[in-house]
Parts: C-alpha cells; sequence; structure tokens
C-alpha cells in the first residue's frame, strides 16, 4: 500500500519540545525535525517536498519569520505555520500579513490546538494542489486544443472539397449530442472525434480526392480505407477515449452495409451514430468533384428515408428537429461552435 502519511518538518532548537512534538504527530504522518532554519533549508532541499513546516521563531542564526520567508520562495506550495511567544506577536502579524504564514501559533501551544492547525493546514494544501492540478489541466486541454485544430486543417488542406467539412460535422453533431443529452466527457470525444473524423484522408492519394469524375473501384476502395486509417493514427489515445473507434465506424450503418466492418446497431459507438447523420448531411450539402451541393432539403430527405435502417433512429430525428424547427445553420468559420 502505498504512503499517504503527509510529510511534515517542526523545526525548533528546543530538543525536548521538538521531541514532544514529533511524537504527538508521528503516528498519522511522516514527522522530520530540525533545531534550526539552515538545517531545515538543507534538508527541503534533498528530500521530496513537506506539505506543512511547523517553525519556532526565536532561534540562534536565522530567525522562524527569515526561515519561513525563505521556505515561501523555495517551496510556495508548502504551508507555513509560526510558532511563536507573546512578545513576537508584532513580528508574526507582520508575517502573516506579508503571505509568508498561514497561521501563527502562540506558546505555549495545548497538544490540540497544534492539531487542528496542522489539519487546517492540511487542508489549506490540498486546495493549492487541486487549484495548480486545476490550472494544468486547462493549459493542457488549450494544448490539445490546438493540436487537434491542427490537425483538422492539416488533412483538410489536401483536399479543396473537404475545406471546412470537418468542422460543419462538428458544429452539427454536438448540437444533436446536446439533444440526446450526452454528457460532459461524452462532448468532449465527440467533439475531437468529429474534428477528425477523416483524418485518415491522409493517406489517401490527393489525385483521388481533387479530380472531377466518378472514382474508378479500385480508387473508391482506397478511400474507403479511411475509417480504418484514421483509427490507427488514433489509437494510441487509450480505450478512456475512444476517439479512435468512433472515428472508425463513422461510415458504419445500423443495418449493417457500412464499412469497415460492417457493424449493426448497438455495435456501432453512440457518437460514431451521430456523426454518421452529421456527415452525410454535410456532405450532400456540400460541392463535390463530381457534382454540385444537392442542397439541405435533399440532405434532411436522406436522412428521413434512411432514419431506423441506415441511420440511428433518434440521432437522424434530432438532425431533422435541428435543422427543420430549431433554425440550426452550418457554422462558417472554424471555432463558430
Ligand atoms: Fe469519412
Ligand atoms: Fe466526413
Amino acid at each position: 500500500m502505498p504512503n499517504t502519511k503527509a510529510r511534515v518538518l517542526i523545526v525548533d532548537d528546543d530538543t525536548n519540545l521538538l521531541e514532544s512534538m514529533r511524537r504527538q504527530f508521528s503516528a498519522r504522518h511522516e514527522v522530520l525535525t530540525a533545531q534550526s532554519g539552515p538545517e531545515a533549508l538543507e534538508l527541503m532541499a534533498s528530500s521530496p517536498p513537506f506539505k506543512v513546516v511547523i517553525s519556532d521563531f526565536k532561534m540562534a542564526g536565522m530567525d522562524g519569520i527569515h526561515f519561513l520567508s525563505r521556505t515561501a520562495e523555495l517551496y510556495p506550495d508548502t504551508v507555513r505555520i509560526l510558532l511563536t511567544g507573546f512578545a513576537n506577536l508584532e513580528n508574526a502579524v507582520q508575517a502573516v500579513n506579508q503571505g509568508f504564514i498561514y497561521r501563527f501559533l502562540s506558546k505555549p501551544c495545548s497538544p490540540e490546538t497544534l492539531d487542528q492547525a496542522l489539519a487546517d493546514a492540511l487542508r489549506q494544501h490540498g486546495l493549492v494542489e487541486a487549484q495548480r492540478e486545476n490550472y494544468s489541466l486547462k493549459r493542457f486541454k488549450t494544448l490539445l486544443e490546438g493540436i487537434v485544430l491542427g490537425f483538422s486543417a492539416l488533412v483538410e488542406a489536401r483536399d479543396p472539397y473537404l475545406a471546412g467539412h470537418q468542422t460543419r460535422v462538428t458544429a452539427l453533431s454536438l448540437a444533436m449530442a446536446r439533444e440526446l443529452g450526452f454528457g460532459p466527457d461524452d462532448m468532449d470525444i465527440l467533439r475531437i472525434a468529429a474534428l477528425l473524423h477523416d483524418i485518415g484522408k491522409v493517406y489517401v492519394p490527393a489525385d483521388f480526392l481533387n479530380r472531377p469524375g466518378i472514382l474508378r473501384d479500385e480508387e473508391f476502395s482506397v478511400i474507403k480505407m479511411h475509417p480504418e486509417v484514421g483509427y490507427d493514427i488514433l489509437k494510441n489515445l487509450g480505450e478512456d477515449w475512444p476517439v479512435a473507434t468512433i472515428i472508425r465506424q463513422h461510415h458504419e450503418r445500423m443495418d449493417g452495409s457500412g464499412y469497415p466492418q460492417g457493424l449493426a446497431g448497438d455495435d456501432i459507438d453512440k457518437g460514431a451514430r451521430v456523426i454518421a447523420v452529421a456527415d452525410v448531411v454535410d456532405a450532400m450539402c456540400s460541392h463535390r468533384p463530381y457534382r454540385p451541393s444537392l442542397g439541405i432539403d435533399v440532405a434532411l430527405a436522406e436522412i428521413e428515408k434512411g432514419r431506423g435502417v441506415l441511420y440511428d433512429s433518434r440521432a437522424a430525428d434530432s438532425c431533422l428537429r435541428l435543422f427543420r424547427e430549431k433554425g440550426f445553420q452550418f457554422p462558417l468559420a472554424v471555432g463558430n461552435f
């Protein structure tokens, strides 16, 4: 079992007091001690970070405020408590106000007061840690967002007929998923999968993509590999993020007539069932090398006709509702959803 005890450092030049505090806390915490500021700083430099440091004020060489202000500079996440006699009250108040110290306790201090202060300090440390994690997560999300949009633009740059397609499919897919009650995690996954659903087309020769006229069978069979290629590109994201699976399944159809695996019904991921509908609508509304746009009415008629056979009934219904009753329109530019 991992060591879950919190690391606490106590600094005091009174060895008796140091020993009694160590005894008091060591059953529940990993307690280390030092008899001076410099000794404590040395210990902190050579060991994993402490969650809480409790320091006496009056120590020879370096006083408690000096030591804790140094600790604040070097280890800002470590919560700092000062133990001080009444005579040093003014200094202690100043130190608290300057932010070096989370709390000060006046000596002599009862075990209960010390216990409570340590518990509060550990809670404070937990808050600081959570805040930092939250900040890191936000930065990571921004980074991921940039990478996903970059890759999305990359695949579209090779094919003028694909320009903006993945963005529009994403906007419609998310609007449908919202209607269908997808949770926040599923929405995040769907968004990334939709933005990258045709990423496998990077392996299709540009000539096949841009050439006017109907494709030959062998050319079409190369294009049909793109869901599988997309899966291969993204499968390392892991099972918690079924982005790759959704991409692999976005051309599957409810009756098993799709590709590449010929999956049917509930064997198709619900995100893939949503993207499949959005993908068909946008493809039919867009110009293609071999035909002009068919228009939204024809696209919606196709979804209505294939409802429950080719396309998931609920996904199809939400798409029809969005366009016919809720005034949904495709965004004109990336980021408009
Ligand atoms: Fe596709
Ligand atoms: Fe597509």
